[in-house]
């Protein structure tokens, strides 16, 4: 919407925003909201004509409530808010809330003019008939208010006043209001779930990043700190929880309807978009460590059934691993979590009250696998990282995100790892930041890791910013400096960092000034200040790849692009060179450490003295970057591999193999080199390189599983698995028992699903007789948990209508949402289009489908789930055009229901297009950007960008490689 506020008019403004709000009963919410909207602020049609066809000038848009950021001349200090969420439907069938509230705030500069955030809130109109009051807090005579209106695009209140504020006074302003607490995940909005055959709902919310203004209104940005004094109505019966302790629970009488009505402790100083106010028939569980209140909410069926014991077991112990590793008590007296139906992300760090997928937060040993209690831990790990670093300290604009997100993603294993010591997840960063994010950041269309302030406005551009690239890469550098300063000197210029910039706000530059401290202090060496090497990788885009001759020593970087046609059209200053730390050993001996810092550089250590002797770089794969050899180094160590693999470490055998295959993609090294060393695969039993690898082939599957050459790829994996799913068959005594390791569960599916799909008859035997067992005995499921997604999704590919039908059964049916989620994923692995495209009506517009019976909610799907069903489906061969087709024909709907929204929407774009490899699928995505043009693709407009550039390099790659993949594989497979 706002993307293109500049060129609409009013009337097809509100169309467009009453479609996004995708009720039809919204209107009436919004009409009202909107007749406060004054004309002279509707936007003009810059091309606008007179009758006499003359041009008329446009209005500037140069008045402060144009501009997205506030003005600088008030800040909060607190706020005193009462809302009341309805959880039953109003007569003209809305869900509302309704509130009020009063902030206090300090002039610092003189103006007439207040402006706040508020969106899609109805504002009652007191009895001067403008839209807030306005009180000096020491009872002297405010000015007065001549004029209040709601400005639309830029989501304020404005308040404009008859004569100054003074600067050093405080000043009250207060609102009441109603919104809608509709089903659309952000703001206060409702969840909604079935107990007992009873329709339950659940008023909660999701701010950040710039819905707080949604819920009342407020000062929406993050450095805009203030005290929150809470109160929440709500049914009697009921629990209300907010970021504080509840420190009052009255029943009282307002309106004739008897409520209670609940305040909570003041809260620290602190940022809107960290808010929660929950309302909800929930029941917890509870622990202390030390003085701080651990409590765990979920429906009251999976607290009954123990679904939240894993996370109060393991809160305890992360919360003390992070005061230990910060040096910094926790900063408040409880820490909630609660596991909500319906969420748009996975997880939210508020203060004091995280809020979670069921997902992400509940597990049974009956049914949650390895992979989910995992995800479980390190989720925690991470949302509790942020209550110091983000909550306690926070960056002063979205632009900085990147340093909140990467640290908590880097962190989150340092937490994980401490409560489940004997999982190794240290090492799994690896695959699922670096690996990930090396895959994106490699591309012409990425980005720098820091954006500029002015650059990122409007609230789809800080929805944008919650991408890969904040995420994992934020991730890899962060552990990249830890590990060149040490993490003993990391933890020290964290800990005076938060301590000195506690309950307020940072630039990402104020961290290097405190670790840059902390290496002076401890006589850490570096080549340059933290400040000049990491700028390097915070400020251009991209990454190198490391070249080691071990001929001659010399040691090159070169910026790293998958695709080596595309061209960088974003200048660096630094020339796209790095600062590169270099970690290295010569066959089992380690190398001393040393700095690449120009372009190319000799190191005589690296040259080798005999046939045997290898080079390996980048030891953990600490550093983030490629390297590559010379071809005698790359023959020395293929024949490590092939001879005792185990003398290269895990994590570089896995990065040798995502290393090659990348290479190769960029031409730096022949397409046949990856392929040959996959070749020592059929002797891996460790984890880490087998995903690595099948990561890699991956791309080899969505190149060619629409050509001739998927039967040659099908035969050379079956031969390279067999031995693996033979080991697992032995391990596990005929398929009876589980791994010991962590790690081995997880191959153990690897070798399930790659056997399997390549047609290992004892493989597909096996799953369709334990899935056929379970159809028959339906209170019986024989299937591990951690061995449920493949079983399921192999044994419905290989079945028609009945084991689908029996899957979705079983989904409706759930008790739990792990369960529903390996199911949901299962549904799309179906290899009859038909089956494929009723699963992907059921996506969308789920009221409009006869439901069947059903156990946690009357849709089909739910809302959350939507996007990532679609791209399940995609995922399969079958399902690609089908979904394709589908998210095409509805991009409108899609758009409006979910464009405005996280990762969900760009994942759903390169999700559905990347097996594009032909001129024709170029052709019809070409289309489609133009198609939408004027509809947009919100979050997901980078993600388009991406796919272009990805379809071009397939294409390029398809034609250069397909011949030389056909002939190495007919040689590989043949005795
Ligand atoms: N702050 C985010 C949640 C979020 C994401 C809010 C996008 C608004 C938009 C939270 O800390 C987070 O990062 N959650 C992750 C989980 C994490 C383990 C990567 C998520 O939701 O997936
Ligand atoms: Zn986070």
């Amino acid at each position: 919407m706002a993307a293109k506020g500049f060129f609409i008019s009013k009337a097809v403004g509100v169309v467009g925003i009453i479609l996004g709000a995708g009720a039809v009963a919204t209107i009436i919410v919004l009409s009202v909201a909107y007749s406060q909207e004054k004309s002279k602020n509707v936007e003009v049609n810059p091309t606008t004509t007179t009758t006499t066809g003359v041009p008329v000038t446009t209005p500037a848009l140069n008045e402060p409530w144009h501009q997205y950021r506030l003005p600088d001349s008030i800040l909060p200090d607190s706020y005193e808010v009462t809302l009341w969420p309805r959880l039953t439907e109003n007569s003209v069938g809305l869900y509302i809330f309704t509130g009020d509230s009063e902030v206090t705030f300090r002039c610092v500069k003189e103006t007439d003019l207040i402006l706040i955030h508020s969106n899609k809130l109805n504002l009652t109109v007191n009895g001067n008939s403008k839209l807030a009051t306005l009180t000096a807090e020491d009872g002297s005579m405010p000015p007065a208010i001549t004029d209040t209106w709601l400005e639309v695009r830029t989501q304020y209140l404005v308040v404009k006043l008859n004569g100054n504020l003074k600067v050093g006074q405080r000043y009250v302003l207060r609102t009441d209001f109603t919104g809608e607490l509709a089903d659309d995940l952000g703001g206060f909005y409702r969840s909604v779930y079935m107990e007992d055959g009873v329709e339950k709902v659940v008023a909660t919310t999701q701010m950040q990043p710039t819905d707080a203004r949604k819920a009342f209104p407020c000062f929406d940005e993050p450095a805009m700190k203030a005290i929150f004094n809470i109160t929440l109505i709500h049914p009697r019966g009921t629990v209300g929880l907010s970021n504080g302790m509840d420190i009052e629970t009255v029943n009282v009488t307002i309106d004739k309807m008897e409520v209670t009505r609940t305040k909570f402790a003041p809260t620290p100083k602190m940022s809107t978009y960290l808010l929660a106010f929950i309302v909800s028939d929930y029941d917890y569980i509870q622990a202390m460590e030390g003085d701080v209140s651990i409590r765990i909410f979920a429906r009251r069926k999976a607290i009954a059934a123990g679904q939240g014991e894993y996370a109060l077991n393991v809160t305890g112990p992360i919360l003390k691993f992070f005061e230990t590793y910060y040096n910094a008590t926790y900063p408040l007296k409880k820490s909630d979590q609660i596991a909500l139906p319906d969420f748009n992300a996975g997880a939210m760090e508020n203060w004091g009250l995280i809020t979670y997928r069921e997902t992400a937060l509940l597990y049974d040993p009956d049914v949650s696998s390895n992979g989910n209690k995992e995800r479980i831990a390190t989720i925690i790990a991470h949302e509790l990282a942020h209550m110091w670093f983000g909550n306690l300290v926070t960056l002063k604009w979205w632009n900085d995100l990147w340093l909140n997100e990467g640290f908590a993603s880097y962190v989150e294993y340092l937490g994980a790892d401490y409560a489940e010591p004997a999982w190794g997840v240290k090492d799994l960063i690896v695959l699922g930041d670096v690996h990930r994010v090396f895959a994106v950041d490699a591309l012409a269309s990425s980005h720098p890791l820091s954006s500029k302030e002015e650059e990122i406005q409007r609230p789809e551009q800080i929805s944008e910013l919650f991408d890969a690239i904040s995420y994992s890469k934020g991730a890899s550098v962060l552990r990249m400096l830890s590990n060149f300063l040490s993490e003993d000197v990391f933890v020290i210029g964290l800990s005076t960092y938060l301590n000195q910039f506690a309950f307020s706000n940072t630039v990402y530059t104020d961290l290097w000034n405190h670790l840059q401290a902390a290496a002076e202090k401890t006589g850490t060496k570096l080549p340059a200040t933290v400040h000049d090497i990491m700028n390097r990788w915070v400020l251009q885009m991209g990454f190198p790849v490391v070249s080691i001759d071990t001929a001659t020593g010399t040691v090159t970087q070169q910026h790293f692009l998958l695709d080596p046609d595309s061209v960088v059209d974003r200048p660096s200053e630094f020339n796209y060179t790095w600062y590169v730390p270099i970690t290295w050993q010569k066959n089992s001996v380690k190398g001393a450490d040393f700095w690449l810092l120009e372009k190319s550089d000799l190191n005589n250590d690296l040259k080798t003295t005999s046939a045997d002797q290898w080079v390996l770089a980048n030891l953990n794969v600490a550093g983030y970057y490629r390297v590559k050899y010379d071809d005698a180094n790359y023959a020395r160590l293929q024949n490590q591999l092939t001879m005792a693999h185990e003398l290269i470490p895990v994590i570089n055998r896995a990065q040798l193999i995502d290393d090659a295959f990348n290479l190769a993609r960029a031409k730096l090294v022949p397409t046949t080199l990856p392929l040959e060393m996959t070749k020592y695969l059929n002797n891996e039993r460790e984890y880490m390189p087998w995903e690595s690898a099948l990561d890699n082939l991956d791309f080899f599957y969505l190149m060619f599983d629409r050509t001739e050459i998927y039967g040659l790829l099908q035969t050379y994996i079956m031969k390279q698995v067999e031995p693996l799913f033979n080991h697992y068959k032995d391990i596990t005594a005929d398929w009876t028992k589980v791994p010991e390791r962590h790690t081995d569960q997880y191959n153990q599916v690897n070798a399930l699903r790659m056997a399997c799909s390549t047609g290992i008859e004892a493989c597909t035997d096996l799953v369709t007789k334990w899935y056929g067992s379970w159809m028959n005995n339906t209170q019986n499921n024989p299937i591990h948990p951690n061995l449920r997604s493949v079983v399921y999704c192999s044994a419905i590919a290989a079945g028609g209508v009945k084991e689908w039908d029996h899957g979705w059964k079983m989904f409706k049916e759930a008790t739990i949402a792990i369960e529903q989620d390996k199911l949901r994923a299962a549904l799309a692995c179906a290899s009859q289009p038909w089956l494929l495209n009723r699963y992907l009506e059921y996506t969308l517009k789920p009221d409009m489908i006869q439901y069947l019976e059903y156990t946690l909610k009357p849709d089909m799907i739910r809302k959350q789930d939507a996007t990532s069903t679609i791209v399940y489906i995609a995922n399969n061969v079958v399902g690609q055009p089908l979904a394709w087709d589908f998210m095409r024909a509805n991009w409108v709907y899609i758009f409006n229901e979910y464009g405005g929204g996280s990762f969900s929407f760009s994942n759903l774009i390169n999700g559905v297009t990347k097996r594009f490899s032909t001129e024709f699928e170029l052709k019809q995505l070409q289309q489609f950007k133009q198609d939408y043009a004027d509809v947009g693709f919100g979050s997901g407009t980078l993600a388009v960008e991406q796919s272009i550039e990805r379809t071009q390099a397939n294409i390029k790659w398809v034609a250069e490689n397909k011949v030389i993949v056909e002939t190495w594989l007919k040689s590989a497979i043949s005795p």
